[in-house]
């Protein structure tokens, strides 16, 4: 009988959906729900070391009345580790550890080099299953080139997957100048699992107020694209498992990026706008696929359509509209 089971990162799933990092993740009760509603794992809501460093900030003002001040805050966070936000975090693993059979996966972003390790020690002593890391501060200084960016961004991994014994896989931004080079620079460090790709909190502008606004939360169908083409192209030729983040609304989008490779894909956006059942109506959906085209299993068609597959893999290349646009223009 065809079943969804898939392999990701070093964790068996029983299904290729996973809860993205988001607040649908942020506590117990809603991880419990999550495991009912058929996910195949849960990535935790991200514990920011900005957010940290900002209540810390706080307690310092508290305590010693001295004004707030974020970079001093990083040596007084380096005394007392052990704040309520870390404690907080560290409970809800070994939590949920205890009362559901799905992987959690933690996830942290972090700014200093010393956080991203210490806090994933502590999270892999917490019980996590393995650990994703939020790979991304906003590349808009102008002061440091890209390869600088990118070295600080392999030595956080190298680092950390020096560290842990638990499976470590890293969400990544799609703000890369190389992003193909840094993908097989990636997959060569001990990195099990990449995540294409983390989408952000970004700003709008209210044109009748005239000032900044609000933001675009939630992603539309159409942004699978990106993963779907990048998956496609990195799959057959990295040895790392992908994850899909971005865009995912519907079932047909689940098989698209398992065709391209995906060994699982993560969902926020359709759980937060039709709610818990659209994780069955994804996994029924596949099931139903599966059996109409006589597959018992997802390795059986994990990556067939991927670049190293296809006899044309130019398809996965192309870049300009140019037909396309030939019809446009009368
Ligand atoms: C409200 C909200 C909170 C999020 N928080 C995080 C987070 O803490 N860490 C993270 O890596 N991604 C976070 N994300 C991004 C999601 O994990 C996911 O990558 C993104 O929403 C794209 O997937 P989707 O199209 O299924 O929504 C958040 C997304 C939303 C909507």
């Amino acid at each position: 009988m065809a079943n969804l089971a898939t392999k990701y990162a070093g964790l068996t799933l029983s299904s290729p959906i996973i809860a993205s990092s988001s607040g649908l993740t942020d506590s117990l009760n809603h991880i419990i729900e999550l495991e009912k509603a058929g996910v195949g794992a849960v990535v935790l809501k991200s514990i920011f070391e900005e957010e940290i460093l900002m209540e810390m900030d706080q307690v310092k003002h508290q305590m010693t009345g001295k004004p707030y001040v974020f970079p001093e805050t990083m040596d007084y966070l380096d005394e007392e580790p052990h704040e309520d936000l870390i404690r907080a975090y560290l409970r809800l693993i070994s939590e949920s550890k205890k009362v559901v059979k799905i992987p959690i996966i933690a996830s942290i972003n972090c700014i200093s080099n010393q956080k991203w390790t210490y806090l994933a020690q502590e999270i892999e002593k917490a019980g996590a299953d393995a650990l994703e890391l939020n790979l991304f501060n906003l590349p808009s200084t102008t002061e440091m080139p890209a390869g600088e960016i990118e070295e600080m961004y392999l030595e956080i991994v190298e680092k950390v997957v020096s560290l842990v014994k638990i499976p470590v896989t890293i969400k990544l931004s799609h703000y890369y100048t190389a992003l193909g080079q840094m993908l097989l620079k990636y997959s060569k460090t001990k990195v099990k699992g990449i995540v294409l790709f983390n989408r952000y909190y970004s700003p709008d502008i209210d044109i009748n107020a005239q000032e900044v606004s609000g933001s675009f939360v939630l992603s539309s169908p159409s942004d699978i694209a990106l993963p779907l083409r990048w998956i496609a192209l990195s799959s057959g030729n990295l040895k790392v498992d992908f994850a899909a983040s971005t865009g995912v609304h519907d079932g047909e989008s689940v098989v698209k990026l398992l065709l391209a490779g995906a060994s699982a894909v993560q969902v926020a956006t359709v759980i937060y706008k039709n709610g818990l059942n659209s994780v069955s109506a994804l996994n029924d959906f596949v099931l139903n696929w599966m059996k109409d085209k006589n597959y018992q299993s997802i390795s059986e068609f994990q990556g067939k359509l991927n670049y190293k597959s296809l006899n044309n893999p130019a398809s996965w290349e192309r870049s300009q509209f140019m037909r396309e646009f030939r019809h446009f223009v009368k």
